[in-house]
Formats: C-alpha cells, structure tokens, sequence
C-alpha cells in the first residue's frame, strides 16, 4: 500500500500574505486543493494524511470532505518545522503502508509521470526523489560574500518532492534524526543522515515550489496553457465532427 503525505502546515512567510500560501487561489482553486486533487487521479497512490497547523486542521477535514474522488485521507496536526509535520504524519499512516511519498502541498503542479518515476524506483532503491539538473552556474561563497569555489554543474541537481521510500527506511531516518537532533531541509537527508543511498529521478521544471508571488504568475501561466490547450482539443474534434457531418450531408446530397 502507497500512503503519499502532504505537509501543509507552515506559514508561508516568504509569500507575504496574511495567511497559509496552501490555501491561496490559484486559476479555480486553492494551491493545496490542487495538489490532492492531482495526488487523486494517480491510480498507484492509495491514500493520504495531510498535515495541517493545530489552527487549520478543522478548516482543512471539512474541505477535503467535499473534493469529488479524493483518495481516503486523514488530517494530522503539524509541528514548527516541515521535519516535525513529515514526522507526525510518519506516526499516522496506515499500518497496511510499505512505501510513503512525501510531497509539498505547496506543488501543485505535480505530473502523474513524476510520480510514477519516484514510485518505480523506490521499489528498486528504497529511496527515490524527483530533481532536475540546475541550469545556472552555482557559486559556493564565505560570510563576506566572496566565491570559494564553482561546483562542476554536471554534479548538480535541485530537489523536488515527491520523495519517496520504504516505510521501514523512513521511520528509522526519522527515529534516528530526532534522537541526534539533526534538522534537514529534505526528507532525503535524513535517509543521508543514516548512510543510506538515495537515487534520483526525472522530475520536472514545472514542478515548483510555490513560495513567493512570483511563482504564483507561473504557475498561472502554465495551468491558463492547459486550458487553453484543452479547449483547442475540445474546438478541433468539434470541427472535424462537423466536416465529417458536413461530408456526410453533402454525399447525401449527391446522391
Ligand atoms: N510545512 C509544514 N510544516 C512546517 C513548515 C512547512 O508542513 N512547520 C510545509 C508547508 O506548508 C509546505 C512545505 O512544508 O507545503 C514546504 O515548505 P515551505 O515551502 O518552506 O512552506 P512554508 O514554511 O509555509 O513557507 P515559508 O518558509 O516561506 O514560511
Ligand atoms: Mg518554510
């Protein structure tokens, strides 16, 4: 069983708004809405815990109540750190669970293939996350703000989620990060923390974190490009559904 949990419980200091970025609209619906909904249409997930501020979580079981074709889903309170939200999420999965994703609410951009990808090689590596290859040079710099060095950017890949692993392999990362007080900014480097190997995936440049206003008129952007896309899909099969009347018409007509 494939239980995906989704921590949404921050404050999205760094979009500026006077509330949760996970709730804020985007095209039709909110940013977290979008995220389960994509979650949902993925047939190899089999359920949820979402993971929601103390504040929130009331708000949050009574939304996801009327999302049409949601997986099962549990709401859990989270903690001051993403680290401690993923945490209490890990202690209320199901105990059926053998493979856990993890996965931003704040990605609402997240693509079935992604998260095909990071499914089929946790099966084969036990702990797989979604990247890409950065593009632009990174410089390693000191406290004044001098470079100390230009990593070879072949060796460079910036991180995504989902991330995905065993359910064993990450309660012992989890366990062993708390017991060292080690705080990592992903839940791979908890898995790193314990000496484990962690592969990449595909992942996707579309699949970005939503964190400032900027990444909002993006992801506008790429979801008004779906629509649009769509409706040209939906124009050019009603035209040619009217050529072929048309045709039809005309070869009656004839005769
Ligand atoms: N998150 C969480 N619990 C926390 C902090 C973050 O569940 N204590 C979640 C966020 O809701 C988000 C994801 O972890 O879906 C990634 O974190 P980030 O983008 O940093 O979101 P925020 O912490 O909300 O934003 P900021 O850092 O700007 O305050
Ligand atoms: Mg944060």
């Amino acid at each position: 069983m494939i239980t995906a949990i989704f921590p949404a419980a921050g404050k999205g200091k760094r979009m500026g708004a006077s509330f949760n970025k996970v709730f804020a609209a985007l095209s039709d619906k909110p940013i977290l809405i979008h995220t389960l909904v994509s979650f949902s249409r993925c047939s190899l997930v089999d359920n949820f815990v979402v993971v929601a501020a103390p504040e929130e979580a009331e708000a949050v079981s009574k939304v996801l109540k009327a999302i049409p074709g949601i997986k099962p889903c549990k709401v859990v309170i989270g903690g001051t750190e993403r680290q401690y939200s993923v945490y209490n999420g890990l202690m209320s999965v199901p105990a059926a669970a053998d493979i856990i994703l993890v996965h931003d609410a704040a990605r609402p951009l997240i693509s079935p293939a992604v998260i095909k990808n990071v499914i089929d090689e946790v099966k084969r590596s036990e702990a797989a996350v979604a990247a890409v290859p950065v593009t632009n040079t990174i410089k390693v710099i000191n406290n004044e703000n001098f470079v100390i060095n230009t990593p070879d950017r072949k060796t460079l890949w910036m991180m995504q989620t989902p991330q995905g692993f065993s359910k064993d392999l990450l309660m012992k990362a989890y366990e062993q990060a708390r017991s060292d007080n080690f705080l990592g900014t992903d839940d791979a480097s908890l898995i790193e923390h314990i000496h484990h190997p962690v592969k990449i995936v595909m992942g996707d440049y579309k699949n970005i974190k939503i964190t400032s206003p900027d990444d909002l008129i993006f992801a506008e952007a790429i979801l008004g490009k779906k629509a649009v896309s769509k409706v040209k899909s939906e124009l050019s099969s009603a035209i040619s559904n009217a050529f072929e009347d048309m045709k039809t018409k005309l070869l009656r007509t004839r005769l």
